[in-house]
């Protein structure tokens, strides 16, 4: 697959999601109903963080139980972590930052990959490493809407997916920003309502967040 192939799925699967959720899953078990409860309520593109012992065994329970959904690796940290996501059957990856090495792997494997950025220089090591859709991370706390219109200043042609203390208040105005292509966050998860169980109410909460950012 060439590099532009690479980006353009990215790219289509981002654009497809408007809402990516930050997963965070801390049982094995809550990992298929939790994908079920999103689909069902129009969310398909699902990103699995690294941060939990069972996230590998999560995401592939996903994978092999609820092919609706599009699953994503995130929280890739290195290279191996990368060769982790390839090997489970991830559809994408996705990191917080951009260390060269991270960058040198992700631009010799086939896996669909944005890198996360916060300041210019780590967009231009991503740029030049062949990543022009990058995570804007984190998202509010390093700057919002204003810093992101600021980077695009000299670099107009990127596609971004912002998060970090993107919610139902603001990520609409996120949406808005035209190198916007999804936002993604946790809010749609609460940890509070996976440990209980509460797949309606979060089948809910993406449904009627949905419905407002992406009306039919
Ligand atoms: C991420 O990895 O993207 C963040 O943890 C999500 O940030 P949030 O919890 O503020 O949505």
């Amino acid at each position: 697959m060439t590099a532009a192939t690479r980006q353009e799925q990215l790219a289509g699967i981002f654009k497809s999601a408007t809402v990516i959720p930050v997963l965070t899953i801390e049982r094995l078990e809550d990992a298929v109903p939790l994908a079920r409860a999103l689909v069902a309520g129009g969310v398909r593109v699902l990103e699995v963080t690294l941060r939990t012992p069972v996230a590998a065994d999560a995401a592939k329970a996903m994978i092999a139980e609820v092919p609706e959904a599009v699953i994503g690796i995130g929280t890739i940290l290195n290279g191996d972590d990368l060769a982790r996501a390839r090997a489970i059957g991830a559809r994408f990856g996705i990191s917080p930052g951009s260390t060269p090495e991270l960058l040198k792997a992700a631009a010799a494997s086939d896996l669909p990959f944005a890198p996360g950025i916060a300041t210019a220089s780590e967009l231009m090591q991503a740029l030049a490493a062949g990543f022009d859709l990058v995570k804007f991370f984190p998202a509010e706390q390093a700057g919002g809407i204003k810093a992101l219109r600021a980077l695009a200043g000299p670099f107009p042609h990127i596609e971004v997916c912002p998060t970090g203390g993107i919610g139902e208040a603001n990520a609409a105005a996120w949406l808005a920003e035209p190198n916007v292509v999804a936002v993604g966050g946790s809010w749609l998860c609460p940890a509070a309502d996976i440990r209980s169980g509460n797949w309606a109410g979060i089948t809910a909460m993406c449904a009627r967040t949905m419905k407002s950012l992406k009306p039919a």
